[in-house]
């Protein structure tokens, strides 16, 4: 268990998530393969350190918000553990579940769909204190208030009355950051928060974030397709690709030492700000193939530059970077067995 390990509230073990796919009754009856299912997460494993930001990161479909709600049991692992703070909840009944709730979070991207358009904003952010406490009506009123003020809805009492189309983008991001926070939850998944808003305020946002997880202790696990995002937010990152995680590390390591060419890739086509400076690169050809028939081997290599044939044969496990502590990746060429094929 994680209890020897103090620093670690969230352990997630052989991760796995397969979603059946619906066939009508004749194909079922015609066909003689066992039936086809959807491979969205398949055996992940990571650590979450307690008050750090560990980021998820990779092209859309490759299992990012699927990882999300499964550490919060909001959907159930096929297969695999979720430890939190030393509980397996992948196993707990739904009634230990609901009070462990209370200990963790949500923020969706899009916020809108995540506040009811007929309530009122601070009913909205105080919604979770109704279910979650036993507090009265006044006491709900001052802590939704006070947490209003804090993520910068003010002044707070002409903001908990108006409804959430009355609001800009970015204060409905700062009332569904209040509303997820307002709980005190310890670990807080953030899934794309910033995507939806505007370009101007996301800095703003992040800033929030930051100053929220420093001011009450909180654990981030912060989802995001975008690499300089969380360059500027994430303490360790972890890359998917199509269900698996191909690399994990100190984010100054991952960034500096990428040792996946998937991860490679990813940071090439990270736009750089000065024109003057070369040119964000695309990513490699081909779409992600479907996670229906996922490839054989490293589910990277019909994208890969680098791939030979071992890649298309013997799927590669999650392996210490030479040179490094906590840095791991899955790829043959960089740190398997078969490093000397790698092109020199
Ligand atoms: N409820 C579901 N039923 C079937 N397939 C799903 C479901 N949710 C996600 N998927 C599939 O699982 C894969 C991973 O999805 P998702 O976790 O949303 O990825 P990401 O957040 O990285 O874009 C995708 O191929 C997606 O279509
Ligand atoms: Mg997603």
């Amino acid at each position: 268990m994680s209890d020897q390990n103090h620093d670690v509230l969230v352990q997630v073990k052989g991760l796995t998530k397969h979603y059946p796919i619906q066939q009508d009754f004749i194909s079922r009856l015609l066909s003689a393969e066992e039936a086809k299912k959807v491979r969205a997460v398949d055996g992940v494993e990571f650590d979450i350190r307690r008050g750090e930001v560990f980021g998820l990161a990779g092209e859309s479909g490759s299992g990012k918000t699927t990882v999300g709600r499964l550490v919060l049991r909001l959907t159930d692992p096929t297969e695999g553990d979720i430890i939190f703070d030393g509980v397996n909840i992948a196993r707990l009944s739904n009634e230990d579940m609901r009070q462990m709730r209370a200990r963790m979070q949500i923020i969706f991207q899009d916020p809108f769909a995540s506040l009811n358009p007929r309530m009122r904003i601070g009913d909205g952010i105080g919604h979770g204190v109704k279910i979650h406490s036993d507090a009265t009506a006044t006491e709900r009123r001052t802590v939704v208030e006070t947490m209003m003020e804090y993520v910068g809805l003010t002044p707070a009492k002409l903001y908990y009355e108006k409804y959430p189309h009355q609001l800009s983008g970015g204060q409905r991001q700062r009332a569904v950051i209040a509303r997820a926070l307002v709980t005190r939850p310890e670990l807080v998944v953030a899934d794309e928060p910033i995507a939806m808003a505007d370009v101007s305020v996301r800095a703003l946002l992040l800033e929030l974030m930051i100053r929220l997880k420093e001011d009450f202790n909180l654990t981030y696990l912060f989802i995001t397709h975008d690499l300089a995002t969380a360059k500027y937010i994430c303490d360790r990152i972890g890359i998917m690709y199509l269900g698996k995680l191909v690399e994990v590390g100190d984010l100054r390591d991952v960034y500096t030492h990428p040792s996946h060419p998937y991860t490679d890739a990813l940071l090439e086509a990270v736009p750089v700000p000065d024109p003057e400076s070369r040119h964000e690169k695309p990513l490699p050809k081909g779409e992600i193939p479907n996670p229906i028939d996922p490839p054989s081997g490293c589910r990277f290599h019909p994208r890969c530059p680098l791939a030979v044939d071992v890649c298309s044969e013997i799927e590669p496990e999650l392996r210490p970077v030479e040179g490094s502590t906590g840095h791991l990746a899955a790829c043959h060429l960089t740190t398997g067995d078969y490093r000397h094929l790698a092109p020199k």
